[in-house]
């Protein structure tokens, strides 16, 4: 089974940026991890700071790869093109958050993602992303 994680905006910086929220590991630590923990799957992580390249990322993944796991970072709350993309494509999307979005700032709640995602994974760290690839991993039990 193949799984791309897509990481939006500055989740490049995860392990300096603010890390009482999102921790001191940076993804590439954390990314070895997933690779180790779920060696039967076939792991792929791409990460932009750029919202077009992230809608381009989930076009050229959509039958691609069996599911994506999908952190847009704040275009989470802005982006109808990135919620509109994970519509158009066949690929199960989750939506995955380090924070627990809810209980932060109002602008956090909106997601243009949800009503499109699979599911939602928030809040758990980055164990969210384990979460995340996990709930793809029950489909096929
Ligand atoms: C985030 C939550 C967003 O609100 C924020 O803009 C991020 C990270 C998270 O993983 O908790 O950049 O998606």
């Amino acid at each position: 089974m193949k799984i791309l994680i897509i990481n939006g905006p500055n989740l490049n910086l995860l392990g300096t940026r603010e890390p009482d929220i999102y921790g001191g590991k940076t993804f590439e630590e954390y990314f070895s991890h997933l690779q180790f923990k779920f060696r039967s799957l076939e792991l792929s992580y791409v990460q932009s700071n750029i919202e077009g390249e992230i809608i381009s990322e989930l076009h050229n993944a959509d039958k691609t790869f069996d599911g994506i796991v999908l952190n847009a970072a704040a275009y989470t709350h802005t982006s109808l093109a990135i919620g509109d993309a994970v519509k158009a494509i066949e690929t199960p999307v989750v939506e995955v958050h380090i924070s627990n979005t809810h209980a932060r700032e109002e602008f956090r709640h909106k997601s243009f993602i949800a009503a499109n995602a699979k599911g939602v994974i928030l809040g758990f760290g980055l164990k969210s992303y384990d979460l995340a690839i996990t709930s793809f991993i029950k489909d096929e039990e």
